[in-house]
């Protein structure tokens, strides 16, 4: 699944995320599960219903990495390693399946009941019967038989050699802890033997968003439609019916489904045959699927209406909604069935269902779930409305539409051994996403935009020492869980990419080809991968393509290298583990290779010039080596290492280097790549944070940007800008702040304007700018935002603000009015009935300046009758948390109502823990350090612990910061005025 996390990119401006930045970091979307707790900003999700009974299990969905929150300068200024293991990798689970027996098909009926009046006497609505016959074969005599199930009632088992007519059930017993049913036999059973296991259960349409779930919508005259949908992964099919529950148990389902006649039912296989039966309900059967794991089951019915379209390759592809959003589906359908035909050529192998089923639904904890010919998305990542969506949310559409359709070759066809390779799956994903989406929108810049959005994000978490290989070992489900992080998906995705740069396009598609061929309906894992593409380079470069990538996905974190001129030509490069925090120490389990990489250094010179067709030198595993530059290169011009950012590394030059090359962009910027440009101001304020250089030499790179009209190097700079904007909140320094960050934008102010009607990029370009502008107080910007928001006002059937604009233009408004002003927009978040447009007044709503406001807004998430979704408070908490104003007052919401919070959402790990991972972003002073720890003694933060204690360590590094640096960044300042 995706975990499709829009990306919050500018913080500081208290609006949302998801106009904001051109979407996702992070993919997202994961799963039902859960995100990690990585994420924050996360939004729950549970079923907004009059009586609001969002129980159990809520899952959540990240919006953003918490971590990512550039808040980690290191403490002291030693590059060694310290030995304080932080985190210690599981050892082996004892509940995992045996293979004496093994699943070969399973014969499943489900009949959900939605509605009071499909309730037979004796059942309950929003319960489901269902029966399972799973066909096994034994490999091992044995005269137990486990397997997977939770959360349902099972009635009558029976267990049949096949072709023989002796029950040989005996008993059932529970291991609770592993989810494990037990069947005990009165015989063995013989290896080879087929045997029948019958199940009859009856089962919950739960609130919980995993299983087999409840969903309802509201339509424009308020009836409210209820129907059942479904999300698996990882470990939530035993929740819909008894299963072999891991991924390498692949099997063939037959489904049925009873249903209501006028309602959908859909499931993972083509509709093969209905049938009608007595008092309106139908039956239909579906064709087999091929042999999948459990988790990518998916089945839904309700009333949900679809467009369809046949792909050039004669694939049925249809895109379902609630009835009045259908026409919302028509650009993932169209964008959908073409990246489709895309991925067929990319991997070299036809779809291979019949069908292509998508749906929005409207409950749903990740941002997709890529079910094998079953996708089902939360709305916001699937709908897509010209009339009066940004293009940040169209992008966020095609992106995970693409996302999910590779999965169906990548994780579907070929799936992981185990969740150990989560990461292959999800990080392969977040790689080929962006060439979808490049081939249907060439001008979206998609293959730059990869840097900003995945790329330079997860620097910042993977330099902790808390941080986690890519690879790593999980066995119970909350670790499993755990690691639909950023780190799988956007670190993998990084480290996919450099490898395609390293083996070229060429090799790594044949490679790819032929692994996804090899493996076709089974399981594999990396190692497979890359014996597969050391193959495909045999005769090209000869490389060994697991001795590279071990060194990237065995052992967290990523080199600094180091470079210095030590004569006109010679350059020597030495690699080091970076870490933000060295003294909080690393786990040592994870250094497998000794905190030494493979690096392939690509390199230009101002004489050659040359970032398409660079100089190259290997590091292998080698702690310093010496490169030479071109011949004609003189000693005062620049080099520059890492061209395209294609390394997953950072680059430190000598200072010498560091002023040509800020001279450079002086003079003449356009000589860099766009890619370079952020690399640059993004490798150099994290290298100024951890001491590696001055602070003055970040702060010069950002002079040249009034002559920058590309959107790269200002995401890069106000990523760092947000930081330091947050943390001068309550500084002298945030006037000299203030002026300097006019004058950086007025240029782009300028030249960019209001008028929103040319090319996507331009259109990011220009929200940030405007964004920005605003923020700081820029007189026109507020004007022509104020002007715009009363016109509207004035008007409210007629909106006059680009779609792209909305969410700043709506934020400004709130900001700098009054309650009319907040009261117009709270309207229009009720009576909207589009989702992202209803996230934007939500997040814009938090940068209200009237303390009263603000906290009343907290109180309604929790109030009985809330008409804020679960899915939304943490939302709604940042964008409180991120207004100036409003952190105190998050901070007393969180303590001064604990219990309440707890008790609506401690059941979901990552909700819970982005809850409170939100609070104490922007804390740096010693009182609030004291008080953030009175509040933890003695208390219980269930599955947040860790979260409060990352929260504890954010602030001192906070402090810390501010220590250093408060000074010199405001003298900094006021020389640059
Ligand atoms: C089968 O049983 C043998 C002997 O008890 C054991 O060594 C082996 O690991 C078992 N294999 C499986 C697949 O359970
Ligand atoms: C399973 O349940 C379905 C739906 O309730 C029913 O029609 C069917 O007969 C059952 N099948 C078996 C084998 O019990
Ligand atoms: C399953 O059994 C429990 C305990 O008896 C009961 O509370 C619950 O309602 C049952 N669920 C269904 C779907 O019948």
């Amino acid at each position: 699944m995706p975990g499709f996390t829009e990306k919050q990119t500018f913080n500081i401006q208290e609006d949302q995320k998801d106009d904001e930045i051109h979407l996702s970091q992070n993919k997202v979307i994961m799963i039902g599960a859960l995100i990690a707790a990585i994420i924050t900003g996360v939004g729950l999700i549970c079923f907004y219903v009059p009586d609001r009974s969002c129980g159990d299990d809520i899952i959540v969905v990240p919006t953003s990495d918490p971590q990512k929150g550039k808040t980690t300068p290191r403490a002291t200024t030693e590059g060694s390693e310290s030995t304080t293991p932080t985190a210690s990798p599981s050892g082996p689970w004892p509940g995992r399946l045996t293979t004496a027996v093994m699943p070969e098909s399973y014969e499943l009926f489900l009949k959900p009941y939605i509605y009071d009046d499909d309730v037979p006497s004796g059942k309950a609505r929003f319960t489901f019967d269902g029966n399972v016959t799973i066909r096994v074969r034994c490999y091992n005599a044995t005269n137990r038989i486990t397997l997977h199930a939770v959360d349902i009632n099972i009635t009558t088992i029976t267990v049949f050699m096949m072709g023989d007519t002796d029950d040989m059930y005996q008993g059932l017993t529970e291991e609770k802890e592993y989810e494990f049913i037990h069947i005990e036999l009165n015989d063995e059973l013989v290896v080879d033997g087929v045997y029948d296991i019958k199940i009859d259960y009856l089962g919950q349409l739960n609130d919980g968003l995993s299983g087999f779930y409840r969903t309802s919508y509201t339509t424009d005259d308020e009836t409210i439609v209820w129907g059942a949908t479904s999300q698996m992964q990882p470990t939530s099919a035993r929740k819909a019916l008894p299963c072999f529950d891991e991924p390498a148990f692949r099997a063939v389902f037959n489904t049925t489904i009873v249903h209501r006649s006028y309602m959908a039912a859909i499931t993972n296989g083509i509709e093969i045959d209905e049938e009608d039966l007595a008092d309106e309900w139908t039956r239909t059967t579906y064709l087999p699927t091929p042999k999948m794991p459990t988790y990518l089951l998916a089945f839904t019915v309700g009333t949900f209406d679809y467009t369809e379209n046949i792909t050039a390759n004669g694939v049925r592809f249809r895109a379902w909604s609630r009835p009045e959003a259908v026409n919302n589906t028509r650009y993932a359908l169209e964008t959908g069935s073409e990246i489709i035909t895309y991925f067929e050529d990319y991997f070299g192998i036809p779809f291979p269902l019949e069908k292509q089923d998508m749906i929005a639904v409207p409950d749903f904890a990740a941002g997709a779930m890529e079910n094998w010919g079953l996708i089902i998305y939360r709305e916001t990542a699937m709908l897509y409305d010209p009339e009066v969506n940004s293009a940040s949310n169209k992008q966020y559409v095609a992106v995970v539409v693409s996302h999910e359709l590779a999965h169906q070759w990548f994780g579907n066809l070929v799936t992981p051994k185990w969740w150990d390779d989560l990461w292959l799956n999800e990080g392969f994903a977040s790689y080929v996403e962006y060439l979808g989406v490049d081939f249907t929108e060439p001008t979206w810049g998609m293959k730059e935009q990869f840097v900003i959005n995945d790329l330079e994000p997860v620097f910042e978490l993977d330099s902790l020492g808390t941080s986690h290989p890519v690879r790593v070992d999980v066995g119970a489900p909350a670790e499993i869980n755990e690691i639909f992080d950023s780190i799988s998906y956007n670190k993998g995705g990084s480290i996919l990419r450099m490898l395609n740069n390293i083996l070229t396009e060429e090799v790594f598609t044949r490679g790819l080809t032929a692994y996804l061929k090899e493996h076709a309906y089974g399981n594999a894992d990396s190692d497979d991968l890359w014996s597969a593409l050391t193959e495909a380079d045999k005769d090209d470069g000869g490389l060994d393509v697991k001795a590279i990538m071990d060194t990237w996905t065995l052992q967290m974190g990523y080199p600094l290298v180091t470079l210095e001129r030590t004569d006109r030509k010679t350059v020597t490069a030495h690699q080091e583990h970076y870490l933000s925090n060295p003294s909080e120490g690393v786990s040592q389990e994870y250094g497998d290779q000794g905190y030494l990489w493979q690096v392939y250094i690509q390199y230009t010179d101002k004489t050659t010039n040359n970032f398409i067709m660079p100089n190259s030198a290997w590091m292998e595993k080698d702690r310093s080596i010496e490169f030479e530059l071109a011949d004609t290169v003189d000693e005062n011009d620049w080099y520059m290492v890492n061209t395209y950012q294609y390394g997953f590394y950072r680059v430190n030059y000598d200072h010498e280097n560091w002023m040509r090359l800020t001279d450079q962009l002086m003079t003449d910027h356009k000589v860099f790549p766009n890619e370079n440009r952020a690399q640059l101001i993004d490798d150099a304020f994290s290298l100024a944070r951890t001491g590696n250089i001055s602070m003055e030499t970040a702060l010069n790179l950002t002079r040249y940007l009034g002559n920058e009209k590309d959107l790269l190097p200002w995401e890069a700079t106000l990523d760092y800008m947000s930081y330091i904007t947050n943390m001068f909140r309550l500084s002298g320094g945030f006037g000299p702040l203030e002026l300097y960050m006019q004058a950086l934008v007025e240029p782009l102010y300028d030249s960019l304007g209001w008028n929103d009607t040319d090319e996507v990029l331009e259109q990011y370009n220009r929200n940030n700018a405007i964004r920005v502008a605003c923020y700081y107080r820029v007189t026109d910007c507020l004007d022509q935002a104020s002007k715009l928001y009363q016109d509207y006002m004035q008007n409210p059937d007629n909106n006059p603000i680009s779609n792209n604009l909305k969410t700043t233009v709506y934020c400004n408004g709130i900001r700098d009015g009054g309650q009319t002003e907040w009261e117009f927009g709270w309207n229009k978040y009720l009576s909207s009935s589009d989702s992202s447009e209803k996230s934007k007044w939500l997040s814009a709503l938090g940068c209200s300046r009237q303390p009263w406001i603000l906290n009343r807004y907290l109180m309604y998430t929790v109030a009985e009758d809330t008409q804020v979704r679960s899915q939304d408070v943490s939302s709604v908490l940042s964008a409180v948390g991120n207004n100036h104003v409003g952190i105190d007052l998050v901070w007393d919401f969180l303590r001064n109502d604990y219990d309440k919070i707890y008790d609506l959402f401690a059941t979901s790990i990552f909700t819970f823990s982005s809850i409170i991972s939100a609070v104490p972003q922007n804390f740096n002073t010693e009182q609030l350090l004291e008080e953030w720890i009175a509040f933890g003694e003695g208390r219980d933060f269930g599955p947040a612990t860790r979260t409060y204690e990352q929260g504890t360590e954010t602030i001192k590094i906070n402090i810390q910061w501010m220590e250093k640096y408060e000074d010199s960044i405001t003298e900094w300042l006021m020389r640059a005025l």
